[in-house]
């Protein structure tokens, strides 16, 4: 397939790209760092510096990852309409130009994340639940709803409603583990609220799937079916660090330090990945096994 992908630079996106090489597809990389593509996504990925530049060829896939870091900074005013700029209006623009291409792409991936959920406390929550009434429930409502507009030209859409995705390489674990390695790692709050997971090659194995699934459509959380407890999790990965963790944030002291960020270290969301076992998709790492996912070769 010809894959168009934003975001491919990032974390996943590095990861997708890989992958999809790998398969052997043929990538473009829209990113405001074209000159890095390249040596970031692969030599064999060709750069796309803008939306305009969008090749006669057309794609039969597009891959939407694109999204300014949402724990990075504290969310002002001014940042959070960076956040909802470089995901909704964004994911506007680049439906506008499938609209505009000759042949609109037959699949539109587009991420999403679980934050839409809100603090859900002991409940599961499959992908029907409705988005909370916070600011990330409204981000991720819709940025999914600027993305299911490519409904209209024909494309399938499936939105990956993404839980923390773990691996050693980047996301939450990378910024984690110098504080486990130093014995410093600490339950959050009362460490009672859920954390839905995904290792990084079920959320490729599962992207993957509804890529090339031509009957899969609509949400799908990307998250394993065990999600932990917070306190579980720390446990876990101090354990397998063989290092202690006795130390606690209080829920307050987070929220004076980051504001309602504080809800992406607080809020629990325990999801099941309902829609992607019934699609038949089978999970490599289904239980959190910090051992195997930090080994070497993992
Ligand atoms: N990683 C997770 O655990 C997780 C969980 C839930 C949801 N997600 C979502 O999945 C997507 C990919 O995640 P990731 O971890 O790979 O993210 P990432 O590493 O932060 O990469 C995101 C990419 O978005 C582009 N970007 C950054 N700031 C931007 C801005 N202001 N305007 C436009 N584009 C911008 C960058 O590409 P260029 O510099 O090349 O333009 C960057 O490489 C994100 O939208 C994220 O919210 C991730």
């Amino acid at each position: 397939m010809r894959i168009l992908i934003t975001g491919g630079t990032g974390f996943l996106g590095r990861a997708l790209c890989r992958a999809l090489l790998d398969g052997g597809h043929a990538l473009t990389v829209l990113s405001r760092r074209p000159d890095s593509v390249r040596r970031l996504c692969g030599a064999a990925v060709t750069p796309l510096a803008a939306l305009e530049a969008w090749p006669s060829e057309p794609f039969d896939a597009v891959v939407n990852l694109a999204g300014a870091p949402i724990a990075a900074r504290r969310w002002s005013a001014d940042r959070r309409a960076v956040l909802r700029a470089s995901r909704v209006a964004a994911t506007e623009r680049l439906v506008a130009a499938c609209a505009r291409a000759g042949h609109p792409p037959a699949v539109l991936l587009s991420a999403s994340a679980i934050g839409l959920y809100g603090d859900r406390g002991d409940a599961w929550l499959g992908e029907d639940e409705p988005a909370a009434d916070d600011f990330l429930g409204g981000l991720c409502r819709d940025w999914e709803a600027a993305a299911q507009a490519a409904g209209a030209l024909g494309t399938r859409v499936c939105l990956l409603r993404t839980g923390l995705v773990l691996h050693p390489s980047g996301g939450l674990l990378r910024m984690l583990l110098p504080a486990f390695r130093l014995g410093l790692g600490a339950r959050l709050g009362n460490g009672r609220h859920w954390q839905s997971w995904i290792h990084l090659e079920d959320w490729l194995g599962l992207t993957l799937r509804l890529l090339a699934d031509g009957r899969a459509e609509g949400a799908f959380n990307l998250t394993a079916p065990e999600p932990v407890t917070q306190a579980a999790f720390t446990a876990a990965l101090a354990g397998a660090l063989r290092r202690p963790a006795w130390a606690v944030a209080p829920a307050g002291l987070l929220r004076a330090l980051l504001g309602e960020r504080a809800q992406l270290l607080l809020a629990s969301q325990r999801c099941t990945p309902r829609r992607a076992v019934a699609a038949g998709y089978r999970f490599r790492h289904p239980r959190l096994e910090f051992g195997k996912l930090l080994a070497p070769n993992s």
